[in-house]
């Protein structure tokens, strides 16, 4: 037994406790750990909240009487230890004893004998969840609406959901090719797959350290799911000379605008909030790319427009992230059915106020990372009912990028998994001359 395996132990279930016990995103849970086992420790943290309310049930079923609130951390650690017994390689007896000793770690030595009698009766008896949300592994509202939204596909969205997301290169062809980044991943022995439809991307068949991704301090390569990267070509169509990307933190389509942009072709990148608009000018400044960069509310074009319309505008709107549940699990833990009125209105105030900013003739690519129809189709419908000068337009780039979309009424909906891409809604909305 070790104290480094005791000690990830623990930091998991800190991590775990700390989205649900406190309401903190995984993000931010993960980044107030310091931990010299990171990508075990983020692992077993990922697992557990991707596993969590079947992980719950069990534990619920294997205790006598349910855990005091106050030892939630326990509870947590009780599910890390669950979820190596079921979804992981770690032998059951270093798993078992690397988590008793955890809760040590965690200032609870009187609850060891509590975690090792939960953990050694899981490991003899078998479990078959109870109730809809263990059996779907999602809270119910989750499930309903996917139902309602997706008669056909609901069971595979669920599916998709519970997946470990594959990492997704972007070669910035403004500074290399495919064709020899290609070269230097084959030089570096890391394997990868390409998509027809997607000129700039690489699936690795199977993730590494983006410190290990060679040429990516120097630019040549960006981490980018392969259905964002549908974004910017869409956007940017047969060229936009003044580009604004509305919500564009932390700038992984901004800066794929850019790297497809001409010389002279000029971007201006919003978000509203300033912690992640920073990321948005260490993104660039690793690419070699420029923007105008502010930190405003896109909705309120007084606070940051000059007056000067935009040929092209990216509206990568804040939303459920529904479609990307694979690669941000605590959104089953933290999202509520109710968020989703009070996002559809932001997106139409969004999508309101920057219709005023854009050109006669010029092109609005709303996005979400959602599947649910109420952030997507239902608000780009009402939004053309609303604006006579506003068309869709349904062109798509190529037809290999049709095969991977479904048509909607209104728009394009990429589901989650779909060639291993993230869940994502287009619609490009046309301003008439
Ligand atoms: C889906 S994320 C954008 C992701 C980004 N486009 C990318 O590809 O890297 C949505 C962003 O919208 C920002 N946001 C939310 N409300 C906003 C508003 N009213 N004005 C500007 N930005 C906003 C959020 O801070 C968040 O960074």
């Amino acid at each position: 037994m070790s104290r480094k395996g005791a000690s990830a132990r623990a930091n998991a279930a800190r991590i775990v406790d700390s989205v649900r016990s406190r309401g903190r995103s995984l993000d931010a849970a993960l980044e107030s750990i310091d931990s010299d086992d990171d990508s075990f420790v983020r692992m077993l943290a990922y697992g557990t909240l991707r596993t969590h309310f079947r992980l719950e049930d069990r534990r619920r079923q294997l205790l006598d009487r349910p855990m005091r609130s106050r030892d939630s951390v326990i509870a947590a650690l009780i599910d890390v230890g669950l979820f190596q017994l079921s979804d992981t390689r770690v032998p059951d007896h270093a798993a078992i004893a690397e988590t008793v000793e955890a809760a040590r770690v965690l200032g609870k030595p009187r609850l060891a004998g509590l975690v090792n009698a939960v953990l050694r009766r899981a490991q003899r008896e078998s479990f078959e969840p109870e109730g809809q949300e263990a059996r779907f592994n999602h809270p119910t509202w989750i499930v309903e609406r996917l139902k309602s939204d997706w008669p056909d596909d609901w069971r595979q969205i669920l599916d998709a959901n519970d997946e470990r997301a594959p990492m997704w290169l972007r070669v910035n062809t403004g500074k290399t090719t495919l064709a020899a980044y290609k070269a230097v991943l084959d030089e570096a022995g890391i394997d990868y797959r390409q998509h027809t439809a997607l000129p700039q991307a690489l699936r690795l068949e199977a993730p590494i350290p983006v410190t290990s991704l060679p040429g990516f301090a120097d630019g040549l390569v960006s981490v980018q799911d392969g259905g964002a990267q549908i974004a910017a070509p869409w956007c940017r169509g047969d060229g936009a000379a003044r580009m604004l990307d509305a919500c564009a933190a932390p700038g992984g389509k901004s800066a794929h605008l850019k790297e497809l942009a001409d010389p002279d072709d000029a971007l201006t990148c919003i978000d509203v909030d300033a912690r992640r608009a920073s990321a948005i000018r260490e993104t660039f400044d690793r690419l070699g790319l420029k923007a105008t960069i502010k930190v405003a509310d896109a909705s309120n074009k007084e606070d940051w427009w000059d007056g000067r319309p935009f040929d092209a505008i990216l509206l990568d709107a804040p939303c459920s992230a529904s479609g990307v549940i694979r690669r941000h699990p605590d959104i089953k833990l933290l999202r509520r059915e109710s968020d989703i009125a009070a996002l559809a209105e932001v997106q139409m105030k969004l999508l309101n106020s920057l219709w005023q900013t854009l050109k006669p003739g010029g092109r609005l690519l709303y996005v979400t990372c959602s599947v649910f129809k109420d952030e997507n189709e239902r608000i780009v419908e009402a939004f053309l009912d609303a604006t006579p000068d506003a068309t869709e337009n349904d062109l798509l780039q190529n037809n290999n990028i049709r095969d991977v979309m479904r048509r909607q009424a209104r728009g394009y909906q990429i589901l989650p998994g779909t060639d291993g891409m993230d869940g994502f809604y287009f619609a490009c909305l046309k301003k008439a001359t």
